[in-house]
Parts: structure tokens; sequence; C-alpha cells
């Protein structure tokens, strides 16, 4: 042992003395119990809807690994702070969720018994969201000796997922295509994995040319192709000249962007301030809107449950 260790230890001892030492040790000398569970990521989110959607997605993880122990984690700081404040309508704090970061919810589970864990991501594309979550796993495997966890991929993960998604979106609007372009909202991102919804636009084009996938917030692996002006521009060169569109959410929920950039009243007069749904009808397109995120279907749910049965 060297000197400056043995002199942080001392240091140590000698501040427990006055208020304890530092929590981090507590935690380090925790005997590891032997209990397993389940722990749900997602962004969260404090709107009505979703929390019901929530509570499908638990359902399906409960469905699918019976008897097992189901925790969630929101990765969203602004989501959880509002829902402690107890800003969040039909909030699901002591039924499902208990408003806790993935960090906060493994730390309270590894204090509680378990020491063998799944994790899986509810995200749609392994973006930023997605290296954050393996970063603090992999923080929380270093802090807690001993403590085994697997990981679940987004949705969109491989292209074969990317095909089966397409599959069964294409499936859920088979009678809203028949009518006219279906436009699906992604979140978009600046991270590489942004190209997963250009893959995702051109599965469902094979399927039926009209369905598009736009994004709110990607700066564009191939910006034109995925963003709005680049999909109005789509729009006025079909013939026949369409007259209705469906927009709906390509997100886990129908949440903020959905009821805002996607759906909102901005009453903005620049276009790139307004929603999809003004711009279309600035255009002069009857807009139909689906509000349902995509753990609102069980084809979808079970694609996130596979990923958890294969995390590695
Ligand atoms: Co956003």
């Amino acid at each position: 042992m060297n000197l400056i260790k043995r002199s942080a230890i001392a240091l140590c001892a000698l501040a427990m003395v006055f208020a304890g030492c530092s929590d981090d040790n507590d935690d380090n000398q925790i005997t590891l119990g032997n209990k397993e569970g389940i722990l749900l990521v997602t962004f969260g989110s404090s709107f009505p809807e979703p929390q019901k959607t929530f509570e499908k997605i638990d359902q399906a993880a409960k469905k699918q690994f019976s008897g097992k122990t189901i925790k969630w984690g929101f990765t969203s700081d602004i989501i959880i702070n509002k829902l402690r404040k107890g800003n969040g309508e039909g909030s699901l704090k002591g039924k499902i969720i208990d408003n806790d970061t993935p960090q906060e919810a493994l730390e309270i589970m590894v204090k509680d018994g378990y020491s063998k864990f799944e994790v899986q991501s509810l995200h749609v594309i392994p973006g930023e969201e997605f290296d954050e979550l393996e970063e603090a796993i992999k923080a929380f495997k270093e802090k807690y000796e001993g403590v085994k966890v697997k990981v679940g991929r987004p949705l969109l993960d491989s292209d074969a997922d990317i095909k089966a998604v397409a599959k069964i979106i294409a499936a859920k609007f088979a009678a809203e295509i028949k009518d006219g372009p279906v436009l699906f909202m992604g979140h978009g991102t600046p991270h590489k994995a942004d190209a997963q919804y250009l893959k995702l636009q051109n599965e469902l084009q094979k399927i039926n040319t009209k369905f598009f996938v736009g994004t709110v917030e990607g700066i564009g692996f191939d910006a034109n192709k995925t963003s709005i002006d680049g999909i109005l521009a789509e729009l006025d060169q079909l013939s026949p000249k369409a007259t209705k569109v469906t927009i709906t959410p390509l997100m886990s929920i129908a949440g903020d962007h959905a009821n805002n950039d996607m759906n909102g009243n901005t009453g903005e007069a620049k276009p790139e301030d307004q929603s999809w749904k003004e711009r279309l009808e600035a255009k002069g397109y009857t807009v139909n809107t689906v509000m349902k995120g995509l753990g609102d279907y069980d084809e979808i749910n079970n694609i996130w449950m596979n990923h958890l049965e294969d995390a590695e």
C-alpha cells in the first residue's frame, strides 16, 4: 500500500468520526444479494397519455418475464424533476415508476439484494441516449464489483429489426395509406444512428412509396430525405396529387414532440416554426392525426422484449 492511499484512508477514518465517510465507500461494502431484476429505460414524459403507453409496455414485460421484478428508469432529468415536483398528469409514481434515473433505480435494487440485471432500452435508435445508458451501466459495474448486467438493444438496431418494424407499422396504417401518404415523425439526432430513420423509410417505401419518415431534430444523415421540407417537396410531386395526409409519431410514446411539433397549433408565421400539421394544411392537405406511440402496438413491444431476451 502506498503512502498516498494510506493517508487517504487515514483522512477518511478521521472524517468518519465527524460526519461519516463518503457514501461511495459504504456502498462498496455492500454484500451482494442474489435477486434478479429487469430495468426498463426510457426518456420519460409528463403528458397523461404516454403513462398509459408505459403501463402497456410494463404489462408486455410482465407477461414475457413473469415472476421477475420489473422497474423503470427515466433518462430525462427535466422530466424527472417535473414529475418529482408533482407536475405531471396521470403520474405513475408508486404504480410502476418511481421517477428514478436508470442509475438511481439500479442502486436502489442493488441495496435491495439484486445482483443480476437485465436492462432494456426502450429507445427507438441506438443514439446518444443509448450510449449514455451503456456508460452509466459501465460505471455501475465498476462501482459494484460482481454485479451482472445484460443490456437489450433499442428498437431499430439491426437491419432485420428495421425490416420487421417497417412491416408492422405498414400493416397498422394499411387503411390510411389507401387514402393518401402516411408520414411518421421520428425524433432524429446528430448521432450517426440518425441513418436508421432513412433505412426505415427505404424499407417502408418498398411496401408503399407513399410512406415517409421524417425527424424533428435530425440534422441529417440525409437531411433532405428525412426532413419535413424534403418530404413536403416529394408530396408536391405525387401524381395524382394527394388530398389527405396522415401523420403519426415514430417514438415510443405520443408525448411532447407529437403534441407540439407534429400536431400543434402554434399559430407561427414562419414555416420552420410551425407544426407538421400546420405546414401540411398550409399546402391544402386535409390532415389526419394518429396519436399513438410505438409502445401502443403489441407487435412493437414484442421486438423490445425479444431484444431483452437476447440481451448480452
Ligand atoms: Co426532443
